[in-house]
């Protein structure tokens, strides 16, 4: 079995005695027969280690995370080298409770799922030679993961949904608008010509100094704009939402990040306080930024829907709109999106929150639907390489732009 030294980050074949020790510590019975497919998920691209196993039936068996949340909160983002060593100290671990909690043996399983693209390299560089010794030791199939399609089909775990759906995957790194044909076959409609709303919301609390908040200095910046939001007044500032003359379904985060900069540096002079202090207004200005970004991501959704329908991609009634990523877990943005499905005749699905976040079932459960489907199993771990930069399926962005859909006025009253 893969043993992880902390303090050289290298791995090495441990003695047998130790490989049995490590397969008794699941707890697992001979005599117990797996009927279903079986997949551990890893995934280490950004800044949390996650495992977990799932069946095929979307039973999570077992599953453990570890956030770094907190350590790069204090840094002030993300530094790639701090997060590979922390995905290092823990990703043996964090397999290893996945698969004890679900107590069954590593040999039960059917295949082996990680995230290889797209995401931080040094990051995904830990999970994937983590599971490639891991693959190599076991004998199992390895089936590589695109982090973001595997934020697209979580809703298949939760929900009975079909393809094809319209989803809107909002996160730290990402801003896309793609229609899910299958489990491996997607159009992207949309993205961000920037920053991911996640970033803008992140710098957005790191100029308002909300971990020195005594309610949010644990939280991630999205988290502490939605709750420090719910006591402020979103009509007290006025932002005009991005790109608004432009008829395509693109978005743009960059431009509101700086108004809501200048906004904060003119109330800092009025209130006579320092870069680094509290304002008293920290709250609307949270309030004001979170109904901009909803409002935008409102409106180059509804043109997705309706060039979808437009073009017969989606069905007239009752088409699905499903809204993931962490950006996601914000329930001011679901009543809006909400608005939005309301007057189109959709329905809006969403994960529940810690599926909107990155986790390890997410992965897992993208194992199952390609070894379902039999897409992109490999029984052979020659040549494979992570990918930082990935696209998300077909780009038909232009031809949605080429359209030039005029989206009708929605009341957002949240
Ligand atoms: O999907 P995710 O866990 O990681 C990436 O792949 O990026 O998303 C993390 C992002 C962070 O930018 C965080 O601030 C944001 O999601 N986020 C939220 C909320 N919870 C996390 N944004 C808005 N509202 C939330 N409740
Ligand atoms: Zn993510």
């Amino acid at each position: 079995m893969l043993i992880l030294t902390k303090t050289a980050g290298v791995f090495f074949k441990p003695s047998k005695r130790k490989v049995y020790e490590f397969l008794r510590s699941f707890n697992f019975h001979p005599g117990t027969l797996f009927l279903h497919k079986i997949v551990l998920g890893i995934e280490t691209s950004c800044d949390d280690t996650a495992a977990a196993v799932v069946d095929e039936t979307g039973n999570v068996l077992g599953e453990a995370i570890h956030s770094q949340t907190e350590v790069h909160l204090k840094t002030g983002g993300i530094v790639p080298p701090a997060a590979q060593q922390l995905h290092r100290e823990n990703i043996q671990r964090i397999v290893q409770e996945a698969l004890s909690a679900s107590r069954i043996s590593p040999s039960d399983l059917s295949a082996i799922a990680t995230t290889i693209k797209p995401g931080l390299a040094l990051s995904l560089g830990v999970g994937l030679s983590f599971s490639l010794q891991l693959v190599g030791q076991l004998k199992k199939p390895f089936i590589p993961i695109h982090h973001m399609e595997a934020h697209a089909l979580t809703i298949r775990l939760t929900n009975k949904v079909e393809f094809p759906f319209l989803v809107l995957l909002i996160s730290g790194g990402h801003c896309l608008l793609a229609l899910v044909q299958g489990v491996s076959d997607f159009l992207l409609l949309g993205k961000s010509l920037d920053i991911a709303p996640g970033d803008m919301l992140d710098k957005v609390a790191r100029r308002l100094s909300l971990i020195k908040h005594p309610e949010c200095s644990t939280m991630s910046g999205g988290k502490a704009i939605e709750h420090l939001a719910k006591q402020g007044n979103r009509f007290h500032f006025d932002i005009k939402p991005p790109l608004h003359h432009a008829k395509n379904c693109d978005f743009s985060f960059t431009g509101l990040q700086h108004v809501t900069d200048k906004i904060i540096m003119k109330k800092e002079k009025e209130e006579g306080i320092e870069k680094g202090q509290i304002l008293s207004s920290a709250a609307d200005i949270a309030a004001t930024v979170q109904h901009t970004m909803a409002c935008h991501l409102v409106k180059r959704t509804h043109r997705a829907i309706l060039f979808c329908k437009q073009r017969d991609l989606l069905p007239q009634n009752n088409a699905v709109l499903v809204a993931s990523g962490g950006v996601a877990s914000n329930f001011y943005i679901r009543r809006a999106l909400e608005i939005l499905t309301n007057a189109t005749q959709c329905t809006l699905l969403c994960p529940p929150p810690r599926l909107c976040t990155d986790n390890g079932i997410m992965i897992a459960w993208n194992g199952i639907e390609r070894l379902r489907a039999g897409l992109g199993v490999l029984h052979g771990i020659e040549g494979i390489r992570y990918e930082p930069k990935c696209p998300l399926g077909v780009d038909i962005s232009k031809e949605v732009g080429e359209a030039s859909i005029k989206v009708p006025q929605l009341k957002m009253e949240i």
